[in-house]
């Protein structure tokens, strides 16, 4: 990875720690890679750490490791925590690839998704100036005695702290009577008096990396949880008579952790405001920002109009003078410039300029419209190709077919790409016209310009320009109805000689 730290700041190495199941989410899925806005809790996280300029970023692993991995090989290192033995556990797993650095360690939970990388910095900051060290809510130097004769000013440890009006569940920073941090207490642990603490721990820290490992192997897990907790190694420093700090952060939105799925919840929509008023800002309409959910990949060109309850996740890309919904849901799409999609559900497709699809449409994967194409009220499209300005306008199946230029596909056209067992194609030319009702049989090719007559199932190839036509032949029985009638008379006043034939 190319280091990238900010000129004004040491270079840091940072700890994600990843490694914990998340049980309160009840969930097969380890808690760091449930999803905000279609991005896993851990990439926004590795996002932040890497534009702070961390110079190495360590992802702690343990369960569902091997699906954490892949998510997190991109941004660094990974070391393994094969038991979840708490959070002071799983920093201690860093040693293996960490020990011996001088300098600095950030390290923070994978599931805080909202933290940004200016806070970040201000945090590696705080921590670095040596003289003097914020360690109070007010933000005035208080250091420890033992600290002004030390050799060295530099702070052991800073947390990241916020203030909170309903702080249940995250550890509280004890002070003493002078304001100085003298523990952290975990919600299990704290009595009554700690609980009403409003200030509480991030789970952000920034440790000088000398001696931090040492602490840690040394914590005991005597706590209401029986795991090994990081933030006492604050009490243990402080016992040593080493300096620690506080870095308040400024919104405290920004450190709401995830633990279960109300929480998830929250965040989800903290981002999903972000992304809205993003787009908005750059020159996209959404009617009704509440009933709209986009994801943070996707990119919508100026001028667009989004409709309510319309959904777009994934990487979509969304061209100019478009207008999408109402009720639509796009995952995974790029759609061209002045396209209108209504009422209908597009995945993993490429849409072209000027198409128009539905209401009520499925484009399903694999679908690629030229421009000018339209697909329209009850129209499912399949792994296919249509080719510029043709028309299915209604009522039809398309699946692994090529459709070409200019054609017309009647009303309750299928494609019968499925034998039972294997998929087939088909193919229509340029010009086509496909008459209402037909069946076409795959694998079978229509040539341009053809003319397929309504109602016929077509299992053969036809010619260029020739007329396709494979249907019973008519027949019109006279007076079918009068004599009906007459039958149906003859049985009620005789109906010993009942009679149902014509
Ligand atoms: C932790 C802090 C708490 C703080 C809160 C902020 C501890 C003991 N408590 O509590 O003071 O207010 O974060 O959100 O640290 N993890 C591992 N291995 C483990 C256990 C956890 O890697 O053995 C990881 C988890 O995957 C998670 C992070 O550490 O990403 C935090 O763990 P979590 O259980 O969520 O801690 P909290 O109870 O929220
Ligand atoms: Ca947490």
């Amino acid at each position: 990875m190319q280091p990238c730290f900010k000129p004004e700041i040491k270079p840091v190495a940072a700890v994600i720690l990843a490694a914990g199941k998340g049980t309160r989410m009840r969930s097969k899925l380890p808690k760091v890679l449930h999803k905000a806005c279609g991005r896993p809790l851990l990439t926004y996280v590795l996002e932040a750490v890497k534009r702070a300029g961390a110079e190495r970023i360590v992802v702690v692993a343990g369960f569902g490791a091997e699906q954490v991995v892949p998510v997190a090989k991109a941004y660094g290192e990974i070391v393994y925590q094969e038991q979840q033995l708490g959070t002071a556990h799983a920093l201690l797993q860093a040693e293996k690839v960490l020990a011996g650095l001088a300098g600095d360690i950030l390290v923070l939970g994978g599931d805080t998704p909202l933290i940004t990388s200016t806070t970040l910095v201000k945090l590696i900051k705080t921590h670095q100036s040596q003289l003097p060290v914020t360690n109070s809510q007010e933000g005035i130097c208080f250091l420890p005695a033992s600290h002004l004769s030390s050799p060295t000013s530099k702070t052991a440890a800073t947390v990241l702290t916020a203030k909170m009006l309903e702080p249940a569940g995250y550890g509280r920073v004890i002070r003493n009577s002078a304001q100085q941090m003298v523990k952290i207490v975990e919600q299990k642990d704290a009595s009554p008096a700690e609980l009403a603490v409003q200030e509480i721990n991030s789970g952000i820290y920034c440790f000088m990396a000398e001696g931090l490992f040492k602490t840690l192997a040394s914590l005991a897990a005597e706590n209401a949880a029986q795991e090994y907790y990081l933030p006492d190694v604050i009490e243990t420093y402080v016992r040593q008579g080493l300096p620690v700090a506080t870095c308040l952060v400024e919104n405290e939105k920004e450190i709401q952790g995830i633990n279960d799925r109300c929480q998830l919840a929250a965040v989800e929509e903290i981002v999903r405001q972000r992304v809205r008023k993003e787009i908005m800002l750059s020159g996209v309409t959404i009617l009704d920002p509440v009933t709209t959910f986009i994801d943070l990949e996707v990119k919508i060109e100026p001028d667009t109009v989004i409709y309510p309850f319309t959904i777009i996740e994934g990487a979509c890309r969304i061209g100019a003078n478009c207008i999408i919904g109402p009720g639509t849901h796009l995952k995974s799409v790029q759609i061209g410039d002045d396209v209108n999609i209504s009422n209908s559900v597009v995945m993993e497709s490429t849409i072209g300029d000027s198409c128009t699809i539905g209401p009520f449409a499925y484009l399903r994967p694999g679908t690629r419209l030229a421009r000018k194409v339209k697909v329209g009220d009850f129209v499912e499209v399949k792994q296919s190709v249509i080719e510029e300005g043709s028309k299915i306008p209604h009522l039809s199946y398309v699946g692994d077919t090529h459709i070409g230029q200019g054609v017309n596909v009647g009303a309750g056209t299928i494609t019968c790409n499925y034998d039972g067992q294997k998929k087939w194609l088909t193919v229509i030319e340029d010009k086509v016209f496909i008459g209402s009702n037909t069946n076409l049989v795959a694998p079978v090719r229509i040539g341009a310009g053809a003319f397929i007559g309504a109602g016929s199932t077509i299992t053969k190839n036809v010619p260029p320009a020739a007329l396709g036509i494979a249907r019973g032949g008519q027949r019109n029985i006279p007076n079918w109805t009068k004599k009906k009638k007459q039958i149906k008379e003859e049985n009620i006043s005789q109906p010993e000689k009942r009679s149902t034939h014509l």
